[in-house]
């Protein structure tokens, strides 16, 4: 069965999944979605999506990905979100999605990893990071097993509240989602190295005149020019100076530089 595994990371965490699935699967392709928004011609038999929960609810890229779809009917179509704490409505979201577009989204799965969100206190540090992510991969294994054996259904129950909470913050996240410009800053510490300018999968940086990076109106949220800067430069608003800056520690920024990104 021809399968596409479509992925979305800012940190590494769905990119990780997402390979531990196209592995598990066998004979998978693994495609970024920042790039193919709009740009896929057909749909394969077995159509996977991987993505981090933002607001209780999918990335609006991917919301915009979704929407985007040709029309088609893959025999199964999987979808597996990581997260911080709680999914909320990721899943009913998506699959609302999916249906308008006329594809019925078969298994529903969610993994906790590490949260990365920096308005909500960012990512924990190292040593609770890693025990978080050595529980993570026995998740991962219960994901694969159930994906090769077709599991259809939902896996992962959420908090009746997170979802709603989902229904009435995400439709918000997703209309402001690139209003953050303002908040961003580099600090000295920024050697003007450029990747951030290269991470960002929207290529919604640029280097000004200063050498310091300049944010666009195309900001997804994905924080990993604030996690992956290698000085810790990156600032958003006042408070994150002694934040823990997190990435997968399986994954690599040449790894990220597959989803796309900058010059
Ligand atoms: C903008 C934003 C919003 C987030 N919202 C949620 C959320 O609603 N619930 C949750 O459990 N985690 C939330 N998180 C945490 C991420 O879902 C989690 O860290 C995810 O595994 C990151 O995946 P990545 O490393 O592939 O980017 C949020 C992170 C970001 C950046
Ligand atoms: S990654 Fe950090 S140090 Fe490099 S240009 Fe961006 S802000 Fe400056
Ligand atoms: S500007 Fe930063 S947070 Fe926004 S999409 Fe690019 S890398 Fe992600």
């Amino acid at each position: 069965m021809s399968t596409e595994v479509y992925w979305f990371s800012g940190t590494g965490n769905s990119l990780h999944a997402a390979r531990r699935i196209a592995e598990g699967l066998g004979d998978s392709e693994l495609v970024p979605i920042a790039g193919s928004v709009g740009g896929v011609e057909a749909l394969p038999e077995r159509l996977g999506l991987v993505f981090p929960v933002y607001a209780w609810g999918p990335p609006s890229i991917v919301a915009d990905f979704i929407e985007e779809m040709p029309a088609g009917s893959p025999e199964y179509v999987f979808a597996v979100a990581t997260c911080g704490a709680s999914a909320g409505s990721a899943m009913s979201i998506t699959r609302r999605l999916l249906k308008k577009r006329g594809i019925s989204l078969d298994a529903e799965l969610t993994v906790k990893m590490v949260g990365n969100y920096p308005p909500m206190g960012g990512a924990p540090g190292p040593e609770k990071a890693g025990k978080r992510l050595e529980e993570a991969e026995k998740d991962l294994d219960a994901v694969v097993g159930r994906l090769k054996d077709g599991f259809r259904g939902r896996q992962g129950g959420t908090n009746p509240f997170f979802r709603v909470l989902g229904r009435v913050v995400y439709p918000l996240f997703r209309k402001h989602v690139s209003d953050s410009a303002g908040r961003f800053a580099a600090d000295d510490r920024c050697t003007s190295c450029g990747i951030c300018v290269r991470l960002c999968p929207v290529s919604n940086i640029e280097l000004g005149e200063d050498g310091r990076p300049v944010w666009g109106d195309r900001c997804q949220q994905c924080y990993a020019c604030f996690h992956w800067c290698p000085e810790e430069a990156v600032q958003y608003g006042r408070k994150t100076a002694d934040q823990n800056r997190y990435h997968h520690p399986g994954v690599s920024q040449d790894d990220m530089l597959e989803q796309g990104g900058g010059a």
